[in-house]
């Protein structure tokens, strides 16, 4: 899909429109000077395909960010190169100020960031329990993993229904709730959540979307990136257009939902 978000001339040199971008942050979100996320002209590639093409962004302390686009738009990629699964070509990214460019993933598991990946990749054979267990391998606090059981649980209680079953007969939706459980079991300053409306019927999206909320509100900063546009601006604060590996629009949720091209593009209006 070939958007004209406006002339680029007019959008300023990298065709990104910023203005209002960190506009009206909710309450809770820090307007201080250094983000919890920042992305500086990412660029990454699989061999001979450059799926991303200097991508910049940021992601406030308390936020709730979506970023939204077309299949193949590069959404999972700009998630694995935060997440350490990859590494940038060039650019820069920052963890509350600090270079985590060449980090690898188990390191910044521990550094505070969560995934939860496209397609769930949950262990199978294992219980749903011990796939919990995997998302806290790296912790030693046991008594917070233990609160963190409970914590987990308590949003999905159909987890705790099916704590030992093994994970490959769960239902879909289900699976999706495992896998953003086992991504909260590291205790996650910054949860990556890749398309967790995917697949579910309406209900469990309006349950995942209302998850997703309460998980930001007891203190994780979320950067979502959904297919759902109309659900995703609605729980986030601003929003990232990403487009053949380019962000061609950055604003607030609001803004975002009313754009008409937006709107054309993403929300089938
Ligand atoms: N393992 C891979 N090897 C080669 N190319 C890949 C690989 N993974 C992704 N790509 C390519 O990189 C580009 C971006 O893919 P990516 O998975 O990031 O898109 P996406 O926005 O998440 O799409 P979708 O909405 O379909 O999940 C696409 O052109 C895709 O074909
Ligand atoms: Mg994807």
């Amino acid at each position: 899909m070939n958007i004209p978000f406006g002339p680029r001339s007019a959008a300023g040199p990298t065709g990104v429109t910023t203005a209002d971008a960190t506009a009206a942050l909710p309450s809770g979100v820090s307007s201080g000077t250094t983000p919890l996320l920042k992305l500086t002209e990412v660029v990454a590639s699989y061999g001979a395909i450059q799926a991303l093409r200097g991508v910049s962004l940021e992601v406030r302390h308390g936020e709730i960010v979506t970023m939204l686009g077309s299949n193949g738009a590069g959404k999972s990629t700009t998630l694995r190169t935060i997440s350490g699964l990859m590494h940038p070509r060039s650019g820069r990214i920052e963890l509350d100020g600090h270079d985590i460019t060449e980090v690898p993933a188990h390191k910044l598991v521990r550094q505070g960031i969560g995934h939860a990946p496209e397609g769930r990749h949950i262990f199978n054979r294992l219980t749903v329990l011990e796939n919990l267990q995997m998302g806290a391998y790296s912790r030693r606090d046991r008594s917070a993993v233990n609160a963190d059981f409970d914590r987990v649980f308590g949003l999905f209680p159909r987890l705790r229904e099916r704590r030992d079953q093994s994970a490959g007969t769960l239902s879909g939706g289900e699976q999706q709730m495992l896998a953003i459980g086992r991504a909260l079991m590291a205790r996650p300053k910054l949860l990556l959540l890749d398309e967790p409306s995917m697949g579910l019927s309406p209900v469990l999206v309006e349950q995942i979307f209302s998850i997703i909320r309460d998980i930001n509100s007891q203190g994780t900063t979320i950067l979502l990136v959904e297919q759902n546009a109309q659900m995703a601006l609605q729980v986030a604060s601003r929003g990232y257009i990403l487009q053949t590996g380019q962000i061609v629009l950055a604003d607030s949720a609001e803004a975002l939902a009313g754009n008409e091209e937006v709107k054309k593009a993403y929300l089938g209006t």
